[in-house]
């Protein structure tokens, strides 16, 4: 079945691929991605937050301002870290130790970025004001796009 949805990030995988494969740079490629995304699905936050030290550090994203650090385990993100996989959260407020940076913000997806080494170094973090935006579709591309970050 190739619904719209598949359709559309059939093509963006296709559009973030041109656009980083000719940059050696993680945070402008991180930038172009977030903006590639957000532009075209509308999501309330898209971003990444990456591993510098133990924590996960803001990076290039769209949307309003963020919590800035997310210590290890913690929220969405951390979780997904520790997990080393997707994490799909239909309703934030039913997940237990949720980050609310925006009390707007009402399901989300992370998707681990790994480096060649098979390590975590990013997570990239979308997030909805509507309840369950986000599926298996979802995380199947957006583990497309993740695994573009794999240098
Ligand atoms: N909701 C995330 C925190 C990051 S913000 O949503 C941008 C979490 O619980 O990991």
């Amino acid at each position: 079945m190739n619904t719209q949805k598949e359709s559309t990030y059939a093509l963006l995988v296709q559009q973030a691929q041109a656009l980083v494969e000719n940059e050696a740079d993680e945070v402008a490629n991180m930038a172009n991605v977030s903006a590639l995304i957000h532009e075209t699905f509308h999501f309330w936050w898209t971003g990444f937050y990456r591993v510098v030290g133990d924590d996960l550090v803001l990076g290039p994203f769209q949307g309003p301002i963020a919590c800035t650090r997310i210590a290890p385990g913690r929220g969405v993100c951390g979780a997904a870290r520790e997990r080393r996989q997707t994490v799909v959260v239909p309703d934030v407020e039913q997940f237990p130790g949720h980050i609310a940076c925006s009390s707007a913000s009402r399901s989300e997806i992370v998707v681990p970025v790994f480096n060649a080494a098979g390590e975590v170094t990013a997570v990239l973090d979308i997030d909805s004001e509507h309840l369950a935006t986000f599926d298996d579709t979802d995380a199947h591309y957006l583990e497309q796009i993740a695994a573009l970050f794999t240098r």
